[in-house]
């Protein structure tokens, strides 16, 4: 099956076909003006100007014009809570009057109160909910995402959310990556040392058994898992071939940056407290990728990550939706492009790059994914004609997609 994308606007490619860009790389973008992009069997061939097409085609099945307008990457977002129950406004309400996220937690709300509800939900149901989330995000570009488990918090349940991602692994055409965050909180009803035995002992185990996640990540923050917790987590997890992905840094400087690194974690993420010692870290563990979540610190009214200064140290940085119930209800990748630009100071080139190449890299999937090049996925979108890259991220609100591909399939 080959299909043809004619009369682009402007392509944004790479072709050299790289993995991952640190430092001065993520303030580039590859682009070509009057270009047409051919897929062969869903994964690119070739690209180049309208006027080196040959003049009798390519013999394509399906050609596509796409009249002007722009062709993008599709957005990979590396860290997502898309599956759970229900919705948390009343929390949103709490925190308008001036509670804090901390103090929501101590009261046994948030992520508690999730894991409360998603327990009450079958596994059909927990589903259905999920599954509108997944179709709006698919048709805002995203193309490959990250989901975690984390509202269960007791083995059946977080087997359920484990079974539920593996559900919509096997009905859309994105690519997803499950990761298992039983140590997201303490589930209701255990001491912190049993409900350490319970991860360890039998939902690690079980969840490995059933090969349902290919990540293990943990909340390593003031208040949840320590970075000893972690590393036991992660040792347990490793038994399984589960490698790591930590949240480290949201509510303090948690230590879990360097547990992070020295345990090969794929990314770590959040990093609203980091300190100058950790961007130093990572601007030397070119194995770990630091994730902003600046949908986030939006949503929270937190400090951002420092994303620029540590682009500036030399680092690569991803940047992801973080979409869930309490802390960022939107999996919209544009604003956080826009967020990142705004509020963290990337450049429109750096926060794209953040968000497609490197965020597939924190992920472990940029050989695949993440740009539009040679052998990679075919998953991209073309929008209206627009004045320029820089546009995306500066018309904060302004929907773009004109149609969206994953894998060469129009969605
Ligand atoms: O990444 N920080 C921990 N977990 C989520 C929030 C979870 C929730 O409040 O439900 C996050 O922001
Ligand atoms: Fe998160």
């Amino acid at each position: 099956m080959r299909l043809i994308v004619t009369n682009i606007g402007t392509l944004v490619c790479d072709r050299r076909g790289r993995t991952r860009l640190g430092g001065k790389e993520m303030s580039h973008i590859d682009t070509i003006c009057d270009a047409y992009l051919l897929v062969e069997d869903g994964v690119v061939s070739v690209f180049g100007k309208m006027n080196e097409l040959p003049a009798d085609g390519v013999g394509a099945d399906e050609t596509v014009d796409a009249r002007g307008g722009m062709v993008l990457p599709s957005w990979c977002d590396a860290h997502t809570h898309i599956v759970y129950a229900g919705s948390r406004e009343g929390e949103f309400v709490d925190k308008i009057r001036g509670l804090s996220y901390a103090e929501i937690a101590r009261r046994g709300g948030g992520i508690l109160n999730s894991a409360d509800l998603l327990h009450t939900l079958t596994e059909d149901e927990l589903y259905r909910q999920s599954m509108r989330r997944v179709r709006e995000i698919m048709a805002k570009g995203t193309g490959c995402v990250e989901i975690k488990s984390g509202y269960g918090l007791n083995t059946a349940d977080e087997l359920k959310m484990l079974r539920v991602i593996r559900r919509i692994k096997d009905s859309v055409p994105m690519h997803v990556s499950a990761t298992f965050l039983g140590a997201h909180a303490v589930g209701r009803g255990y001491d912190k040392e049993r409900y350490m035995d319970l991860l360890i002992d039998e939902m690690i185990p079980e969840v490995g058994r059933e090969r349902l996640a290919e990540f293990i990540d943990v909340f390593c923050d003031e208040g949840f898992f320590t970075p000893d917790d972690t590393v036991r987590i992660l040792e347990a997890g490793a038994k399984w071939g589960m490698k790591p992905k930590i949240h480290a840094d949201e509510l303090a400087a948690s230590g879990g940056v360097e547990v992070a690194v020295r345990n090969g974690a794929l990314s770590v993420d959040h990093l609203e407290r980091i300190t100058d010692a950790e961007v130093e870290l990572l601007a030397r563990s070119p194995a770990t990728m630091p994730t902003g979540l600046p949908g986030t610190s939006f949503f929270l009214n937190m400090p951002y990550a420092p994303l620029r200064k540590m682009i500036d140290a030399g680092c690569a940085v991803a940047i992801a939706s973080d979409y869930n119930p309490g802390s960022t209800p939107s999996g919209d990748m544009k604003f956080a492009v826009s967020l990142a630009c705004i509020k963290m100071r990337l450049l429109p080139a750096e926060a794209i790059n953040a968000a497609t190449i490197n965020a597939a890299c924190a992920m472990g999937l940029s050989a695949d994914y993440g740009s539009i090049a040679p052998g990679k996925c075919a998953n991209f979108y073309i929008t209206e004609p627009l004045p320029s890259v820089d546009f995306i991220p500066y018309a904060y609100t302004t929907p773009i997609i004109s149609r969206a591909f994953i894998g060469g399939r129009k969605i």
